[in-house]
């Protein structure tokens, strides 16, 4: 199937889940603004999703669409590796605008898989796992309510040394996304040479904007550890 056997399709399938999971990270950031206005509000937005039928569904194909996006770039990877044979590089001097992301968008994609399995398991596994297998109550305490996000995230950015991989984490995907954005719109065919830079500038400060809404949430609760919903 020419999706899956040629370099071109399987850069397309690169781009549009790559897409799909900025889409997604749009959702999860405005649901996390919330939690900076007021956590009531939030808590009762993660009580609507909870371990419903729905919210079950939308993890599922969430977990198809980082799959197929991980192992399409590992064989994405290999393949151009393969093609250049024991030199890495033909080129090895670089020109300046060849970004430091783009060519390190697999180890920062390992960065991100890796800060992504701490984070399912400091919050889905507290939440919507501890919802279907635990009673509904979170693993960190055993009395806390698995849809009491914000308590969770008190719990979680209260431990300096989370929230320190956190920001490490928020960084790579930083790097990750501010590339991505514009390499899949240019897969796609989005970008002629004026839209070019456009598209780099709205991805850059789209994906600052963001990945900003994680870092004031995470500082929040990292830095009133006291003040917040304990
Ligand atoms: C301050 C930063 C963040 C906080 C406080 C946060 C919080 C949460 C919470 C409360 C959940 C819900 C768990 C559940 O009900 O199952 C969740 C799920 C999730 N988060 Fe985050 N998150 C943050 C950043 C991120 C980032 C940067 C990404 C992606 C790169 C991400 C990806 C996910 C995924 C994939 C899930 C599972 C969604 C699902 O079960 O369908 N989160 N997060």
């Amino acid at each position: 199937m020419w999706l899956t056997n040629s370099s071109i399709g399987r850069k397309v399938i690169m781009s549009v889940t790559g897409v799909a999971l900025i889409l997604f990270l749009t959702f999860h950031a405005c649901m996390n603004l919330v939690v900076l206005f007021s956590e009531e509000a939030y808590n009762t937005v993660c009580e609507m999703l909870g371990a419903n039928w729905y919210a079950i569904a939308a993890t599922l194909g969430l977990a198809a669409l980082v799959a197929l996006h991980f192992i399409f770039a590992i064989v994405l990877t290999l393949q151009n590796r393969k093609a250049r044979g024991a030199s890495r590089y033909e080129v090895t001097s670089k020109p300046a605008q060849v970004e430091w992301a783009s060519q390190n968008m697999l180890v920062l994609g390992i960065i991100v898989v890796l800060g992504m399995a701490l984070h399912l398991f400091n919050f889905w596994y507290n939440m919507m796992f501890a919802e279907i297998a635990n009673g509904g109550m979170a693993y960190i305490d055993q009395m806390t309510p698995a849809t009491d996000g914000a308590a969770i995230m008190a719990y979680t950015f209260g431990n300096p040394y989370f929230t320190i991989i956190y920001l490490v984490w928020f960084a790579a995907i930083w790097f990750h996304l501010t590339h991505g954005f514009w390499s899949a719109l240019q897969t796609l065919g989005w970008s002629g040479k004026i839209w070019f830079n456009r598209w780099r500038v709205i991805g850059n400060v789209y994906v600052t904007v963001l990945m900003l809404i994680f870092v004031v949430v995470a500082l929040k609760y990292a830095l009133c550890a006291g003040c917040c919903a304990a």
